[in-house]
């Protein structure tokens, strides 16, 4: 059994919100959120464009990369914090559109840290049974519709796309991509970073859509400070785990939540700018995408080859985070 990365995709949508465009919603400025998050722009989808579109968009560039079609597919996951619907799941709408059918489908709820969750997952899965032999994971996530246009706060950091990946089960015996993972919760910090109302707990209703509470809150310095104790501490594991040294490391792919926590988290894993990926100034935070979006970038822009050690580390609404060594 070898199981590895046998494509990526990616997609954003068109439409661009720069900065300036933010300058005339709230009250703040280029300089501020250059400065202070890293971000110069973010796109959004258009009225019309759902979760699942934005997901079979960036999964049919991994399928072609893979060279595999929709049918081969035994398992589909799609991380996300909004999707199409509650239900049905939009693991089974993707795999509809893209042509596919009966494979195992499911959603996968864990914000900023899903797309390395659903990795994790599909590798435990495929490491059980051998009937998964392709496995398709997505991030996709239209965070503009949880958007509080009118919270300055929060407004500036986010944005809308897709990243996939197929894993691939070769029945070839050889080395697997995933050579180390460390995941984390602690739900007793939950509302650090959540969207309050729409669930069980507090139904909609014209209140809560008046109050906001259909759309991100968030205390953003103490997300901050655990984001960053949080990731460092995953990675040191991971790395101890598999017995890697950060300078063996091709390439760091953190989420990007903010340039000032990659930064954090790179310097105290001692890996210089240079070996770290870094899209957020074109993307901003784009949750459960954001490191699916990235991985696709390094591959396609030529920063991983094959047999490289990169390193995956995520944050978020949890809180949840973790680490994934990969060796692409
Ligand atoms: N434009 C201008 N000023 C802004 C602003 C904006 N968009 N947003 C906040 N400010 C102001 C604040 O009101 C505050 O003003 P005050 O001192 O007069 O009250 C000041 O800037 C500093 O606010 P603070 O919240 O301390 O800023 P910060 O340096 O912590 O940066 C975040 C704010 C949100 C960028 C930062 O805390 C962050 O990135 N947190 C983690 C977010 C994250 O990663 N979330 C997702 C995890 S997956």
């Amino acid at each position: 059994m070898s199981i590895r990365i046998a494509g990526t995709g990616s997609y954003v949508p068109e439409k661009i919100l720069t900065n300036a465009d933010l300058e005339k919603l709230v009250d703040t400025n280029d300089e501020w959120i250059k400065t202070r998050t890293g971000i110069a722009e973010r796109h959004i989808a258009a009225d019309d464009e759902a979760c699942s579109d934005m997901a079979v968009a960036a999964a049919r560039q991994a399928l072609d990369m893979a060279g595999i079609s929709a049918s081969e597919l035994s398992a589909v996951i799609v991380a996300t914090t909004t999707p199409d619907h509650i239900f049905p799941n939009t693991a089974s709408l993707a795999l509809d559109r893209l042509g596919g059918k009966g494979a195992f489908c499911f959603d996968l709820s864990a914000a900023c840290s899903g797309f390395i969750s659903s990795l994790e997952a599909a590798y435990a899965l495929m490491c059980t049974r051998s009937q998964y032999r392709y496995a398709l994971v997505i991030g996709s996530e239209k965070l503009s519709i949880i958007t509080n246009w009118s919270d300055r706060n929060t407004c500036v950091l986010f944005g809308d796309g897709a990243g996939a990946a197929v894993l691939e089960n070769t029945a070839d015996a050889g080395p697997n991509t995933i050579l180390a993972a460390d995941f984390h919760a602690d739900g007793s910090l939950g509302s650090l970073l959540t969207l309050p109302a729409g669930g069980s707990r507090q139904p909609a209703t014209a209140a809560t859509v008046a109050a906001h509470l259909h759309t991100i809150h968030m205390e953003g310095r103490e997300t901050f400070k655990h984001a960053v104790n949080a990731m460092t501490g995953a990675c040191r594991t991971v790395l101890e785990t598999a017995g890697v040294r950060a300078e063996q490391l091709k390439l760091v792919i953190p989420h990007q939540a903010n340039i000032r926590i990659i930064q954090a988290v790179s310097q105290r894993l001692g890996v210089e700018d240079a070996r770290v990926f870094c899209n957020i100034a074109h993307y901003g935070n784009t949750s459960a995408a954001s490191i699916g979006i990235c991985l696709d970038e390094a591959v396609r822009g030529g920063r991983l080859e094959r047999g490289d050690l990169v390193l995956l580390t995520s944050f978020g609404s949890g809180l949840t985070w973790g680490a994934m060594l990969l060796k692409y």
